[in-house]
């Protein structure tokens, strides 16, 4: 069976990340999608708000679940006994990041690949970031987000 990892700060779920989710439910087996903890992000979802709602978008995949996990991505991955990692790729400015973190990733177990697909154009601009800003300062995030989430995301940032 391949089982694919989908790691991220997920913070929250955008509707790039979700089409990232339903294209790679259909190459793999399985597809975990993991919340892990960014060093050099501050959240505004605790990680399991974020969890929650990415259970809220994943129902229609039968073969996606997600899991949260609070150390090394490669140590997720060995408790689930996966060999690919799946990250979304938006513009070129997205690559240095990822290929340092796919070498570093590689080099603490190289029996790890990392498979990286390409952003849905109509997405290339979308990220967790830009969704908390619009909302923060009353933007419409209508298009950026599942629908299902929005009232989640409107009540977290007015409560501050
Ligand atoms: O959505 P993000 O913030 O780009 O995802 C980054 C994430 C959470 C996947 C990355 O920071 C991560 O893997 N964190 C767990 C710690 C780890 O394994 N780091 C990789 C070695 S550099």
């Amino acid at each position: 069976m391949k089982v694919a990892v989908y790691p991220g700060s997920f913070d929250p779920i955008t509707n790039g990340h979700l089409d990232i989710i339903k294209r790679a439910s259909k190459i793999f087996d399985e597809v975990i999608v993991c919340v892990l903890v960014n060093v050099d992000k501050k959240g505004l979802f605790h990680i399991d708000e974020r969890v929650k709602l990415i259970e809220k978008v994943i129902k229609p995949y039968d073969n996606v679940k997600v899991e949260s996990f609070n150390g090394l991505l490669i140590d997720f991955m060995k408790e689930k006994e996966a060999k690919v990692i799946i990250k979304g790729l938006r513009a070129l400015s997205d690559f240095e990041y990822e290929f340092q973190m796919a070498l570093m990733n590689n080099k603490l177990d190289s029996s790890i690949e990392t498979v990286f697909m390409m952003t849905n154009a109509k997405y290339s601009y979308l990220s967790s970031s830009a969704v908390k800003q619009v909302a923060k300062f009353g933007g419409c995030i209508k298009g950026l987000v599942p629908d299902q989430i929005i009232p989640d995301i409107m009540n977290k940032i007015n409560r501050g």
